[in-house]
């Protein structure tokens, strides 16, 4: 049996931000999220978020993990007095705690099975998550006998000099037995630089205690302030890039391409430079999106081209092209083989199959049918001041260059709308419709010399 215990009741002062550290978002999930994330293949019989900096928040935030329970820490005393707080909740429990950092986000999945297996082979009462790191300023030092008999962890700014020279961190990642730890907690004292309760001060009182080396130490990077964060990004994108393009992704350019770890990248699909994919969205295969193009929680289907275009929470389907310079966004919802040019902003419109929306237009609210031609400059008036109104365009109709469509309107079928007109009323099926004033010819005419 295993319990989990999250840490994310600190500020994190060092990030200098209103927003508790832990929810801090790092490619498309906050930090603590990602945490929870790692845990996907261990099952655990308990999840225990520990929370204290703007609990609510937190709280908040992991709405949709149904199985967590959150456990206040209402002063911050330290790591150590975060676990102490679980004494009440785990009153009797006889398994195995994994105590996780909830700054510590790009663990993988993996190295905590691994973690869990050595400390239940070796029956430990504690096993520690340990990295040799090039660059281990700032983290607690760990000290062995031989290569992982667990001697000692001294926090960095504890050490004496010579004892910053070992380059062995502690990852801030321990599995306790729950039994022997639940022992110790109580003893803790606050003899450090901080005069904190450290949790890993605890380690140093129980036996027997064995260390795991993390294969990748970048895995154990812990985000204490936003120079961190910005270094976790980058060792994430490389991950998702690689992953990506073994799977059969073409990155023309990785560099200046950012993905988001909750989209989907069909095979086949190709990213130019400059694109950025967020959120929940989906590229499927044989698409070229970008360059210079942001895709955010959208679904985009087989065959698209997206040049230089802004999409956010809608979707494009098969074989339709997008750009240069388009922006859909609120529920655009484009059908398939439609061309969504220069200039064209679609908001919250639904665009049936083939229809052309090629320059200079805004469709708000709208329901367009199949083969529609919507001509250069065609603007829905969709907003009085203090309501949306609809518009419905039919199959095949065309509008001219510049007409307004004040709506609430209804163009039938087969219709036709004379260019710069202003329509207000209803349009039949199978007609035309001439909203404009008629041109008028004065011939012979000159300007007279005043
Ligand atoms: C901690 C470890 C250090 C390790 C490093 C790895 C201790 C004493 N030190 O240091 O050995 O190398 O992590 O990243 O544990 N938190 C609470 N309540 C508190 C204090 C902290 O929930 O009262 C949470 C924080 O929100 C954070 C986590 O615990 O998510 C770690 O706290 P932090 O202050 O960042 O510890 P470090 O100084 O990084
Ligand atoms: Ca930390």
């Amino acid at each position: 049996m295993v319990a989990v215990a999250i840490l994310a009741a600190g500020r994190g002062t060092r990030m200098k931000s209103s927003l508790p550290k832990v929810l801090h978002p790092l490619g498309g999930r906050s930090l603590v999220e990602r945490v929870l994330e790692s845990l996907s293949s261990i099952a655990p019989e308990r999840i225990f978020v520990i929370v204290g900096y703007e609990g609510e928040r937190v709280k908040q935030a992991l709405d949709r993990y149904s199985n967590v329970e959150f456990v206040e820490q209402a002063e911050q005393l330290g790591t150590g007095h975060a676990v102490q707080q679980l004494l009440p909740h785990l009153d009797g429990f006889r398994g195995d705690l994994l105590v996780l950092n909830g700054d510590v986000p790009l663990m993988r999945p993996q190295t905590l099975e691994s973690l869990l297996k050595t400390h239940r082979d070796r029956d430990n009462a504690a096993t520690l998550l340990t990295a040799q790191h090039p660059n281990p300023q700032g983290y607690g030092r760990v000290f062995c006998q031989g290569n992982n008999l667990f001697q000692q962890i001294v926090e960095h700014r504890d050490c004496t000099d010579a004892q910053k020279q070992n380059p062995r961190i502690n990852a801030g990642i321990y599995c306790f037995d729950w039994p022997k730890l639940s022992q110790i907690l109580p003893k803790l004292q606050t003899n450090n630089d901080q005069g904190e309760y450290y949790i890993t001060d605890a380690v140093n009182y129980l036996d027997p205690v064995t260390v795991v080396d993390v294969e990748d130490y970048q895995e154990i990077l812990g985000i204490n302030d936003r120079k961190q964060l910005a270094a976790a990004y980058d060792i994430l994108q490389t991950r998702l890039k690689d992953a990506a393009m073994a799977s059969g992704v073409t990155l023309i350019d990785p560099h200046s391409v950012t993905l988001d770890d909750t989209i989907v990248l069909e095979p086949d699909t190709i990213i130019e430079p400059n694109t950025h994919i967020r959120g929940h969205s989906v590229i499927g295969s044989g698409s070229r999106i970008g360059p210079g193009s942001l895709i955010e929680n959208s679904t985009i289907g087989r065959n698209v081209t997206v040049l230089y275009s802004v999409v956010s929470d809608s979707i494009v389907a098969e074989g339709s092209r997008v750009g240069p310079y388009a922006h859909l966004r609120g529920r655009a919802d484009i059908g398939e083989g439609c061309r969504i040019g220069n200039f064209v902003e679609i908001k919250q419109t639904q665009v049936g199959a083939k229809t052309n929306i090629a320059h200079l237009s805004y469709l708000g609210n709208a329901t367009l049918g199949e083969r529609v031609n919507i001509g250069a400059g065609t603007i829905t008036a969709n907003y009085d001041g203090f309501n949306k109104h609809p518009t419905h365009i039919g199959s095949r109709t065309k509008t001219g260059s510049n007409s307004v469509l004040v709506a609430p309107v209804n163009i039938g079928e087969d219709t036709t709308i004379a260019a710069g007109s202003v329509i207000t009323e209803d349009v039949p099926d199978d007609s035309l419709a001439i909203a404009r004033s008629r041109q008028t010819i004065k011939a012979s005419w000159k300007p007279k010399m005043s």
